[in-house]
């Protein structure tokens, strides 16, 4: 039997301490050649100044933090950014969709996009958009998730290996 999963924010303060965990779990992604903004030299140190980045902005509350933890230690994340244009109080944007590799299939990816949607939706946001490689894993947990793709765009990023690849971008309207 695997050990139980906990789903959970992340408070801007437990960061710091969580770097490296953070950390691996974004590089083990890269590595298995996610297309998450990175490309195949990524190090585990930029990996760990990725998330240093993020503190500012989840101290300052334009963006939150939730993890998957098994045994005290972050298998799997996602960033629920807020977004701050005075137009738009309403949207929100999902981003570092990551589970490891080894955690994967068994719903860590479906639980954590739930918790930063009904964040979103506490926190009275009613729309939510992402975008992701088209057929990629991320393209089919979305479509699981009830998530309407609006448009692919062809060469909008590089593979992990520096081939252009396409992106679909997806919305959801979520009530309350
Ligand atoms: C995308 C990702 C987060 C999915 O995480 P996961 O924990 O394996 O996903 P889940 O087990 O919750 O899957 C939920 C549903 O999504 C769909 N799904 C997820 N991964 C899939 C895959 N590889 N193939 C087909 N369907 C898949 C399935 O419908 C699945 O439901 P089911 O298991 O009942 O069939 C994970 O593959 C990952 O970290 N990939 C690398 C990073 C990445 O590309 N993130 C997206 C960037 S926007």
């Amino acid at each position: 039997m695997p050990d139980p999963i906990a789903i959970r924010a992340l408070e801007p303060d437990e960061v710091q301490a969580r770097l490296k965990e953070l950390a691996h779990v974004l590089h083990d992604c890269v590595e298995g050649g996610a297309s998450v903004n990175f490309l195949a030299d990524f190090t585990p140190e930029q990996a760990e100044g990725f998330w240093r980045g993020q503190m500012a902005g989840l101290s300052g509350g334009d963006r939150r933090l939730f993890v998957a933890e098994e045994a005290g230690r972050v298998v799997g994340t996602v960033i629920l950014f807020f977004a701050q244009q005075p137009n738009q109080p309403h949207r929100g944007e999902i981003g570092k969709m990551l589970v490891l590799r080894s955690h994967r299939g068994r719903g860590l990816g479906r639980a954590l996009l739930d918790a930063a949607e009904q964040a979103a939706r506490d926190a009275g946001r009613t729309l939510l958009v992402l975008d992701t490689a088209d057929g990629s894993a991320g393209d089919r947990l979305y479509r699981a998730c009830g998530w309407t793709a609006f448009g692919t765009v062809p060469g909008y990023a590089l593979t992990t290996d520096g081939r252009p690849e396409a992106a679909t971008f997806f919305y959801k309207a979520i009530g309350r």
